[in-house]
């Protein structure tokens, strides 16, 4: 099964989609969390890639596509959960051209619904351990101590994109590019809307039902 979560930046789908990975055992495939992987690392790619998002641009679409490709072509056939791909509808035209070529299709896309004031208040709250990426938020998820992972005590970071600067960029971003793919998987039957008020398991709650 291959599920889409889409949605605007902090609106759960990396909360939602490590759930969906520990609780049903779904690969879970964040964009976002593989290239700041490959920017910690200083690769090729990760170079190019923190031009764009410390800005809060899209990177490319051919980089993202290739990425998606080799991690498909390695194992198809596996149950899913992509967040934060695709992007756009460029992203999501290739995306379908490439599952066709495998047999494969989307199966259902999450949208995540919920308004621009929450969504501030979850990015500009939330805080990430740098070494084993659990996240956390001082408004609605503290760690047990104040600023330390409650996984391995390392002190919490916040994301330079989660900068208030930034923030707006990538909200403006998602309405002018994300947003189009609402309508590109409503037309072809695959959206499912999820108001992602609640709490992480009330709205886990509601994506179980959904599947
Ligand atoms: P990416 O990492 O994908 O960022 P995003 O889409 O902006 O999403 P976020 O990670 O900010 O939020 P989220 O919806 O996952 O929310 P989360 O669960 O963390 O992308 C970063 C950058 O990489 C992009 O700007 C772009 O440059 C690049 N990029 C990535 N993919 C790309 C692509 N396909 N094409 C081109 N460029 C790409 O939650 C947020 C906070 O809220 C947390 O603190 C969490 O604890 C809290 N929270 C979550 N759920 C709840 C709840 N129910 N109640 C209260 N608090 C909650």
């Amino acid at each position: 099964m291959i599920l889409v979560l889409l949605g605007p930046p902090g609106s759960g789908k990396g909360t939602q989609g490590a759930l969906l990975k520990s609780k049903l055992g779904f690969e879970h495939i964040s964009t976002g969390d593989m290239l700041r992987a490959e920017v910690a690392k200083k690769s090729h790619l990760g170079l190019k890639a923190e031009e764009y998002m410390k800005q809060g641009l899209l990177v490319p679409d051919d980089l993202i596509i290739a990425m998606i490709k080799n991690i498909l072509s390695q194992a198809p056939h596996k149950n899913y959960v992509f967040d934060g791909f695709p992007r756009n509808v460029n992203q999501a035209e290739a995306f379908e051209t490439m599952l066709n070529t495998m047999g494969l299709q989307v199966d259902k896309v999450f949208y995540f619904d919920l308004d621009d004031d929450v969504i501030i208040k979850r990015l500009s709250g939330r805080r990430v351990c740098p070494k084993c990426g659990a996240t956390y938020n001082i408004y609605y998820q503290k760690p047990k101590n104040d600023t330390l992972c409650d996984n391995d005590n390392t002190p919490l970071i916040q994301r330079d994109d989660d900068k208030e600067e930034v923030i707006a960029n990538r909200l403006r971003v998602y309405k002018e590019q994300t947003f189009p793919l609402i309508e590109y998987y409503k037309s072809k039957g695959k959206l499912f809307v999820v108001s992602a008020n609640g709490t992480q398991e009330e709205v886990f709650e509601k994506l179980k039902s959904m599947l």
